[in-house]
């Protein structure tokens, strides 16, 4: 598929069938998420996949009650890893590097996905610590992204976007 009729194939799906994810898809994917640039190339961050049914159901509830989160096949949580990122960049890493390399990471997968003829959802609102508790990850990583991921439900509708005058400036 051409990147740009990937892009536009790229839309946030809530509606997920029961079918299960090809192990081999799943690994592309992850690839996917590995090959990101990251600051430093010290990949800041760190990738839970989420298959047990009780883990997505705690998952949903920790995204404010997103009941949709819970009815994918596979959940992929991302963190960022302040520490690793600050033990080089100081507060610039500890701040913003660390979330940067989880978003692109996470972005990567996002995009690897529609290449797999799957789909997915970035989830944002989620608390932090319920979060890191069904991951049961590390109190010192944050958690960036929730990407409940599988086989379309629904065929979701385009959204719009601002105009690129609103958003780009030439200088
Ligand atoms: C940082 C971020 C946080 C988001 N959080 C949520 C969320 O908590 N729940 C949800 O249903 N969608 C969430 N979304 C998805 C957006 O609503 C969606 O990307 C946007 O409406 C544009 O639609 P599209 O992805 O189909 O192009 C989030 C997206 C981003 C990038």
């Amino acid at each position: 598929m051409d990147f740009f009729t990937l892009l536009e194939k790229r839309l946030s799906t809530r509606a997920f069938l029961g079918k299960e994810v090809e192990e081999e898809k799943l690994q592309q994917l992850l690839e996917a998420a590995n090959s990101a640039p990251s600051a430093g190339n010290l990949q800041a961050y760190r990738i839970v996949v989420v298959r047990d049914s009780a883990k997505k159901k705690a998952l949903g509830e920790a995204c404010f009650r997103q009941g949709f989160v819970a009815t994918a096949p596979i959940i992929l949580v991302f963190f960022a890893d302040p520490e690793k990122s600050a033990a080089r960049y100081g507060e610039r890493g500890r701040e913003l590097y660390c979330i940067q390399d989880a978003t692109i990471a996470c972005c990567y997968a996002q995009l690897a996905a529609v290449a797999s003829g799957l789909s997915s959802v970035w989830v944002g609102a989620f608390d932090d610590a319920m979060v890191k508790g069904v991951a049961g990850m590390a109190d010192n990583l944050k958690p960036v992204a929730v990407l409940p991921l599988g086989y379309a439900a629904e065929k979701p509708f385009k959204t719009g976007r601002q105009g690129l005058s609103d958003l780009v400036s030439y200088l």
